[in-house]
């Protein structure tokens, strides 16, 4: 039986590779540093669990909830946006909570795409923002990730060979995974781009809150005129490490917002009420969870980048996000990112997500996610010294001669 159409056009999951290697050798009792997956390992701090277990002792919550989410939650989204970014939304028209970010972007790609429609994706990048437009019968036009001179003139490229002219840019800034941080002069000039070529900004702000050496990263809605053209996706999960709760926003531009409401109204009843009420609880809170969340990642950080590179594996200290996006060591390149990664969770019993599995621009690299403490990822650091140095001697064995630069 031939395989179905939206079926046929999702790859197998490249990471699925690396997970089935982890597992093996895990039954064979190896100790797997695993940082492969970007899936936070903090528990959920015990003000917002305390405030889900008194919420939900009462039965008015165990009903269906609102798709849109609830009152309180919204205006504390709203809330947060005028504290943090200094944007003010209206939690009426402008805020609509999602089932986690990831949800919230799939179902606006679904909500805005006609078949055939071009939209601009980076590449490499998180699999969703391609994908949930690939299942929406969108078509991907991939552009570079960083957010530096060359990409306003790949824009105008963009737009000038693409019939149709493309619907949509996705802008992911801190970026997964290559943590890539954009500035707000970026989005001033993308803004004022998409504005005069009547293009739609999805903006993916998953990373809001994790960015290290006192540099909080901007909304591209604080730019004057983006609300006519943007629409932005924030989420819990890292920022409050609520990953399990499934709970995310989109706010801006009102059409967008509406847009999305109106298929979330036919798809979901909302998230649960108490989960609602506790992540309002959370947002309205004085941010001190959010520092211990980010002090964390920021303490892994420097112990990744010095211990990695003590062991001979120069990485780039990521300036945000809880990921490092690590050039594969040079000898090593040739076989790119994938029989890499299985080489390491082999050799050096570390799991790392191989970069291809975000697109074909990141077969060079490796995204380390920071989601083992500190005493784990120095270990990591020790086996993959181990795993260098041997494989420096024994080199041809695993890369053949033909294929070293
Ligand atoms: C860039 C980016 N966007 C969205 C998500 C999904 O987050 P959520 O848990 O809110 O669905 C992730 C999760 O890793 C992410 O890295």
């Amino acid at each position: 039986m031939e395989e179905f159409h939206k079926v046929r056009r999702l790859p197998p999951y490249v990471f699925e590779q690396v997970n089935r290697l982890k597992a093996s050798a895990r039954s064979r009792g190896a100790d797997i540093v695993d940082l492969g997956m970007g899936n936070p390992d903090l528990p959920t701090p015990q003000a917002i669990v305390d405030k889900l277990c008194d919420v939900v002792r009462d039965p008015r919550t165990h009903r269906y909830s609102a798709s849109r989410g609830i009152p309180g939650l919204r205006r504390a989204q709203a809330a947060y946006y005028a504290r943090r970014f200094g944007v003010k939304l209206d939690p009426e028209t402008q805020v609509v909570a999602t089932l986690g970010s990831k949800e919230g972007f799939a179902n606006m790609a679904q909500a805005i795409t006609a078949p055939g429609d071009v939209v601009m994706c980076p590449n490499p990048t998180y699999p969703i923002h391609a994908f949930g437009f690939i299942m929406s019968g969108g078509v991907i036009r991939s552009m570079q990730a960083e957010p530096d001179d060359g990409f306003i003139p790949a824009l105008e490229r963009a737009v000038r060979h693409s019939i149709p002219k493309p619907l949509a840019l996705i802008l992911n800034y801190p970026s997964n995974p290559t943590a890539c941080v954009a500035s707000l002069d970026f989005y001033k000039d993308v803004v004022a781009f998409a504005r005069k070529n009547d293009i739609i900004i999805l903006s993916d702000l998953a990373y809001a809150e994790i960015y290290f050496d006192g540099n909080p990263p901007p909304s591209v809605l604080e730019v004057p005129g983006a609300m006519d053209v943007a629409v932005e996706f924030t989420s819990m999960s890292k920022t409050f490490s609520m990953p399990g709760w499934r709970m995310g926003f989109a706010v801006g531009n009102e059409r967008l917002v509406a847009a999305l409401a109106r298929v979330k109204s036919y798809l979901d009843y909302g998230a649960f009420t108490p989960i609602q009420v506790a992540a309002a609880a959370a947002l309205n809170s004085d941010g001190a969870e959010i520092e211990e969340v980010r002090s964390v990642y920021h303490r892994r950080r420097d112990v990744l980048v010095e211990a990695f590179g003590r062991a001979g594996w120069h990485v780039p200290p990521p300036p945000a996000t809880m990921f490092a996006w690590a050039p594969i060591p040079e000898p090593f390149r040739p076989l790119g990112s994938l029989e890499f990664s299985k080489l390491l969770v082999e050799k050096a019993e570390v799991a790392v997500a191989p970069g291809v599995g975000f697109g074909e621009h990141g077969d060079d690299y490796v995204r380390i996610a920071l989601v083992e403490n500190e005493h784990r990822i120095r270990q990591a650091a020790r086996s993959i010294k181990r795993f260098l140095v041997s494989a420096e001697k024994t080199l041809d064995n695993v890369i053949p001669l033909a294929a070293r630069r």
